[in-house]
């Protein structure tokens, strides 16, 4: 009886072949999947601008200065030796309030703000809210939009 060396050669690299591959497919398959699981743990958190932001030196807001931060929704007043800052974000729904000849109308339902965010006309019912200020040792002026406080939170300046 002979063997035919060539042939068991030829039928064992196929069979390694086929083997090779069926475990690749399944290492790449426990892969994803591996990859799927991991990321089931990774928070879907949208992360937004940060808090803080830092608005200058208070040399920049003459008497009567009103600036529209729009990309923070904030808008900085300066009445005599006293900044503000007064959240453009309005109180009924949501929406975006835009400075007007009054103070601040909200394109959205109609409900309009004074100068200093006090609510004149709803359907909103509180007013907007104002933003902690502070002093940077840099001399910038710094607001913090997690520091909400009521109407006329002044930061005083010299
Ligand atoms: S969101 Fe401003 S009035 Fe409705």
């Amino acid at each position: 009886m002979s063997i035919n060396y060539e042939r068991e050669k030829q039928e064992l690299t196929r069979r390694n072949f086929v083997s090779l591959s069926g475990w690749s497919i399944f290492t790449l398959g426990l892969l994803g999947a591996g990859g799927l699981f991991a990321r089931f743990f990774w928070p879907n958190v949208r992360y937004g601008p940060p808090s803080k932001f830092s608005i200058g030196k208070p040399g920049n807001y003459p008497d009567g200065a009103q600036q529209t931060f729009i990309d923070q929704k904030v808008s900085v007043i300066r009445h005599g030796s006293n900044i503000g800052a007064i959240s453009l974000v309005c109180k009924h729904l949501g929406c975006t309030v835009a400075p007007s000849a009054t103070g601040y109308d909200c394109p959205c339902h109609g409900s309009k703000y004074d100068a200093i965010g006090q609510v004149t006309h709803g359907p909103a019912q509180a007013n907007l809210d104002w933003f902690g200020i502070s002093l940077l040792p840099s001399g910038d002026l710094q607001v913090d939009k997690s520091d909400i406080r009521t109407v006329s939170a002044y930061y005083g300046v010299k």
